[in-house]
């Protein structure tokens, strides 16, 4: 962000410091939103050790679709090798989408549909917006993928424990074709806080009804558009409960900022930020935090949020040292600014691509977009 900062002509700290981004993943012509899906399943799969025979509902969240019929999820059946019973589909409502998917996944278990089998969620996604523009420091790209389970070994949800708020606003959007998004940014932060307070007073509600009371969560993960709007959030949420700013900013130490160490090397991944900084949570802290609740908030612009908890299960540390969640940032290299212009600068011809015409760097054993033949995206 550094080197983009000195490209732009503005200062480094404005990045790093007013938004809180060090690092910000960008997707080459191979990397579509299914490839990051399959690859980040994969992983899952050889890391948790899932037998792809174990899944009956497959569910990608994503605002990157590459068809407007065809799902994700559909390719992601054939390169995942999952069983013909199996329900597939795709969720979109902007960066909601994949929570969307995972509470309808809660709910498919909680009602016995499953019949002792898991869902996969995927949240995949590519934030794009115009060069040179305020969003740009605010990208990324990636996928999150999830294993939901009867008996889960990282964070057990609480079905019924939640609460929503939604409003048709214009804070985000992007209109049919254009693979960047137009953003009104200022009033898409003020709509994130409303929808914050609204979605946290339903939750409280609800939490009190069972009989705890929401003060009492451990930590707080946030939809991560970057760093520091999960910090303007928490501090949004403690003035309402009558903190101090400095009792507030006190409190995200302790209760948030272990969410955001890898959502700031990795930028805005829609779909998957909120999960991403959970896994960050859980890679620093899941030992230290066994059986607290954590909250969670999700935020879609358009709009429509969620806040929700889960509990950390006992032995989540020794898992997630398994899972070695941090891994896939290690394998990746850096681009210069003129090779992320270039990727950038081909986005619109790639998907009409002729098989193996497309320029980019496809790590060996990695699932791959390689063009598209007759009208068919292909993967290899
Ligand atoms: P901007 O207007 O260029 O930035 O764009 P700014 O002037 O507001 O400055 C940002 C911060 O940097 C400020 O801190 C400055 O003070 C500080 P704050 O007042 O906010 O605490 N700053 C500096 N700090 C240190 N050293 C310096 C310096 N200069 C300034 N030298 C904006 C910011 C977020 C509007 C822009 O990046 C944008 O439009 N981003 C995209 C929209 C977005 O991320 N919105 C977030 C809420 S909506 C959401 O989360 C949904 C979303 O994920 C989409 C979906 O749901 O699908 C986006």
């Amino acid at each position: 962000m550094t080197d983009l900062a000195r490209a732009r002509g503005v200062p480094a700290g404005k990045y790093v410091e007013g938004l809180g981004v060090s690092r910000m993943a960008v997707a080459d012509a191979h990397e579509d939103a299914v490839a990051l899906a399959a690859n980040a399943s994969r992983r899952l799969f050889a890391t948790a050790g899932v037998e792809a025979s174990s899944i009956g509902l497959c569910v990608a969240g994503t605002e990157t679709g590459v068809d407007h019929s065809k799902p994700i999820a559909a390719y992601l059946h054939r390169l995942l090798g999952l069983p013909q019973r199996c329900r597939v589909y795709e969720t979109k409502h902007a960066c909601f989408g994949g929570t969307a998917a995972l509470l309808g996944a809660i709910d498919w278990i909680a009602a016995g549909s499953n019949r002792g089998r898991s869902a996969l969620i995927v949240c995949t996604d590519i934030a794009r917006y115009a060069l040179n523009s305020p969003g740009e420091p605010t990208q990324g790209a990636g996928a999150v993928a999830l294993l939901v389970t009867e008996n889960p070994r990282l964070l057990a949800f609480e079905p019924g424990i939640s609460g929503s708020y939604a409003r048709d606003v214009d804070d985000f959007w992007r209109p049919l074709y254009p693979k960047v998004a137009v953003v009104d940014g200022h009033r898409s932060v003020q709509c994130y806080l409303d929808a914050l307070a609204g979605a946290y007073d339903a939750y409280c509600e609800a939490a009190t009804l069972a009989g705890y009371d929401a003060r009492t969560l451990a930590r707080r993960c946030y939809h991560v558009p970057y760093g520091k709007m999960a910090k303007k959030a928490h501090r949004h949420l403690k003035q309402r409960e009558g903190l101090s700013e400095a009792e507030a900013d006190a409190s995200y130490e302790v209760e948030v900022a272990s969410s955001l160490v890898l959502p700031s090397q990795v930028g805005n991944v829609y779909t998957g930020s909120l999960y991403l900084a959970l896994a960050s949570l859980l890679d620093a802290e899941a030992e230290a935090i066994e059986g607290e609740r954590v909250g969670l908030f999700s935020y879609g612009s358009g709009c429509c949020a969620e806040y929700f908890a889960g509990r950390v299960e006992k032995g989540a540390g020794e898992w997630v040292r398994r899972l070695a969640l941090a891994q896939p940032l290690a394998e990746r290299r850096t681009y210069s600014i003129e090779e992320y212009e270039a990727i950038r600068a081909a986005d619109d011809a790639v998907d009409q691509a002729p098989v193996h015409t497309l320029n980019g760097h496809s790590p060996a054993g990695m699932i791959a977009f390689v063009g598209v033949d007759n009208q068919r995206r292909v993967y290899e």
